[in-house]
């Protein structure tokens, strides 16, 4: 055999001898890539041994070649082998610190909202009274919002509520009395129904927020009077708080009822004394009383634009803000904070 030939095909296997010898000394993915360019790099071990090929005759070209490729690939297999022993390690090294034993992080339990749950304990009143659910959009239509309750387009009653406008004749709800006329379009007397939801006004500083919540209640029948409103009423709010709270109804204007009223109820921080000892009530202002919600006696004209005969039915209808009922149940002083969403805050309700 040829002399350049020869020992050409001796030096690559000196190659993979010392490459094997070698590569157990690689501690570390850094010094394998090393010796990776040592032996593999374009100006490495291999290249080098193979300038050698140019002095070749045609006869020892591919002898060489082969030998060549053959060494390459047992070059490359040697230092994957390493790489693979090298990970594994490292990954046993990042376990080393893992205490199995050491107890986990508990998921923290989530919580219902006050304002849900003042919903859910108002509905339950509710219903253990008679009254069915029933709900309807938060986008409504201006009949529906307004004129089927006793508001034309130039009722100054339009002004109590300060509305967002979707089209002209299309709103967010700025109430849950829509419902009422929801509620009697679709189903004859006698209806008892309360509808919770959210309603929306252009609205907002310490004590208004741009959407809240409202619980509407509705009875229609045969001869209900003031007294039924009366009843009703006061059996509800008894439950809701408790059996010695004291109720007066108010005389106030609601286009949509006539008479109307509004309930108050005796403030359940103070007593209704107006004092905590020697101190002026804040949530009562010193009156001893709290405003709880608006009611009265259905207009005939909200009957006749839904097709009922008022001379027929009677009815009474009511309307709840739920915010301002969570905020008294749970002594909550600052209505902001429903919307603030700060756990410290919400998970004292679980
Ligand atoms: N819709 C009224 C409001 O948002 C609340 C209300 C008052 C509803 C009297 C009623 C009612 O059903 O009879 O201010």
């Amino acid at each position: 055999m040829n002399e350049t030939l020869k020992s050409f095909l001796e030096g690559l296997d000196g190659l993979t001898l010392e490459c094997e010898a070698r590569r157990g000394q690689a501690c570390s993915l850094k010094d394998l890539d090393a010796l990776r360019v040592e032996f593999l790099g374009r100006k490495g071990k291999l290249a080098e041994a193979m300038t050698a090929l140019v002095r070749m005759g045609p006869e020892e070209k591919p002898v060489a070649g082969r030998k060549a490729n053959e060494v390459k690939a047992e070059l490359t297999a040697l230092l994957e082998s390493r790489q693979a022993e090298l990970e594994a390690a490292g990954a046993q090294g990042a376990l080393a610190g893992f205490d199995p034993s050491l107890p986990g992080r508990r998921p923290a339990p989530g919580s219902l909202h006050p304002v849900t749950l003042a919903m859910q304990e108002i509905c339950e009143v509710l219903t253990g009274l008679g009254f069915e659910v029933v709900a309807g959009p938060e986008v409504e239509n201006d009949w529906n919002n307004f004129e089927a309750l006793n508001m034309p387009p130039d009722h100054p009653a339009r002004d109590m509520q300060d509305t967002l406008y979707i089209s002209d004749s299309v709103v967010l709800r700025t109430h849950t009395s829509p419902l009422q006329v929801r509620t009697m379009l679709s189903r004859r007397p006698p209806v008892a129904v309360i509808a919770p939801g959210k309603v929306y006004r252009r609205d907002s500083d310490i004590t208004h927020t741009p959407m809240f919540h409202q619980i509407e209640g509705l009875l229609v029948d045969k001869s209900v009077s003031m007294a039924d409103l009366r009843g009703t009423l006061t059996a509800f709010v008894r439950q809701l708080f408790s059996a010695d709270t004291r109720v007066r109804f108010r005389p106030s204007f609601f286009p949509f009822t006539e008479p109307s009223a509004e309930v108050d109820i005796s403030c359940m921080l103070c007593g209704g004394s107006g004092y905590i000892k020697t101190d002026p009530c804040r949530v009562c202002k010193k009156t001893g009383w709290v405003e709880i919600l608006g009611c009265g006696m259905v207009d005939p004209n909200v009957f006749r634009a839904v097709g009922y005969d008022p001379e027929e039915f009677t009815g009474f209808a009511f309307g709840l803000g739920v915010e301002r009922v969570a905020m008294l149940k749970y002594g909550i002083g600052d209505l902001r904070m429903f919307f603030e969403n700060d756990v410290r805050f919400l998970e004292q309700f679980s």
